[in-house]
């Protein structure tokens, strides 16, 4: 089992030798129903203002939640991929912005436990994704299966989304704790969904963040909050998403915010470490 595994990591970073310049954020939550879907599908269609190009993976078991947010309907899943019935190209769908959707479906369960045959067929048809993909978004699904963990854990950032409730609160500080002994170090973001106001938000950061100090010795970044909005409803109903029938509204407007916070994130300017410049300021230094 765990030479298998090994061969698994051995195969895959030799078939991914080009540094990779996609990153992959995952969205989860403790607690199911919080908001991450409608927050993952807005958020995409906020960074693709930002000039990002972006896929989404729909990587929750249940329900297929994306291609609908969307207005579309998936005709194949992310396991037609694995078995090798279907490339990349003919899985992904494209909405609004150019936002590419992989549906996930049940094919998810099998990504964890991928035979190494099958491996190289993965692989050469995410390297064609990557080409074209600055950003991909996972949207885990909630809880602590281990195929949430596992895409937490191979993800660049996490970004967890909770609401002001208590139970959503519990159940976030569970994930947290798992996380940390399980994810190591990969960086939290938290967004508060669902708040009436930005104090209502800043207080429940404040709670999770002095129990994951003060338990769990780690720390917990603070991307944002979204707004309580009767438009986020309406626009799940007409099937068309947020952002692109109200982009007005408070709750778009946060995600917007969200966005460039994200942007900024992955958009770096370039290194001074460099050249003749780089090469003064490390000797001036040194004296
Ligand atoms: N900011 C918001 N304001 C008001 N309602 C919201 C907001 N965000 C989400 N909702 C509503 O909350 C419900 C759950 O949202 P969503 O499906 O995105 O949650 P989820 O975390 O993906 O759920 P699941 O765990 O089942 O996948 C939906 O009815 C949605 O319209
Ligand atoms: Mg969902």
């Amino acid at each position: 089992m765990h030479d298998q595994a090994s061969a698994l990591r051995d195969l895959a970073s030799r078939e991914n030798t080009q540094k990779s310049k996609m990153r992959v954020i995952a969205v989860t939550s403790g607690k199911g129903g919080v908001g991450k879907t409608s927050f993952t599908v807005n958020l995409a269609l906020a960074l693709a203002e930002y000039g990002q190009r972006v896929v989404i993976l729909d990587g929750d078991l249940g329900l297929a939640n994306v291609d609908i947010a969307f207005g579309l309907s998936a005709r194949y899943t992310i396991e037609h991929l694995l078995s090798g019935e279907k490339t990349i190209e003919e899985i992904l769908l494209i909405g609004h912005r150019g936002i590419g959707i992989i549906p996930g479906g049940s094919g998810v369960q099998k990504l964890a436990d991928l035979e190494r045959d099958k491996l190289r067929n993965v692989i050469a048809n995410l390297g064609r994704l990557e080409k074209m993909t600055d950003l991909l978004i996972i949207d885990t699904g909630a809880g602590l299966g281990h195929i949430v963990i596992n895409f937490l854990q191979a993800a660049d950032d996490v970004i967890l989304v909770t609401t002001p409730e208590p139970t959503a609160l519990t159940d976030a500080y569970g994930l947290l704790k798992s996380l940390r002994v399980e994810a190591g170090d990969v960086p939290i973001h938290l967004v508060v969904n669902k708040v009436r106001s930005e104090a209502d938000a800043l207080a429940t950061y404040k709670r999770l963040e002095t129990a994951v100090q003060k338990f769990l010795d780690g720390s917990l970044n603070y991307l944002g909050y979204v707004y309580d909005d009767s438009f986020v409803g309406r626009s799940v109903m007409q099937q068309d998403p947020l952002g692109i029938s109200y982009p007005d509204s408070a709750a778009y407007k946060c995600i917007q915010w969200i966005a460039g916070k994200v942007a900024g994130i992955y958009v770096h300017p370039p290194r001074q470490a460099g050249g003749v410049r780089g090469f003064l300021s490390k000797l001036l230094r040194s004296f």
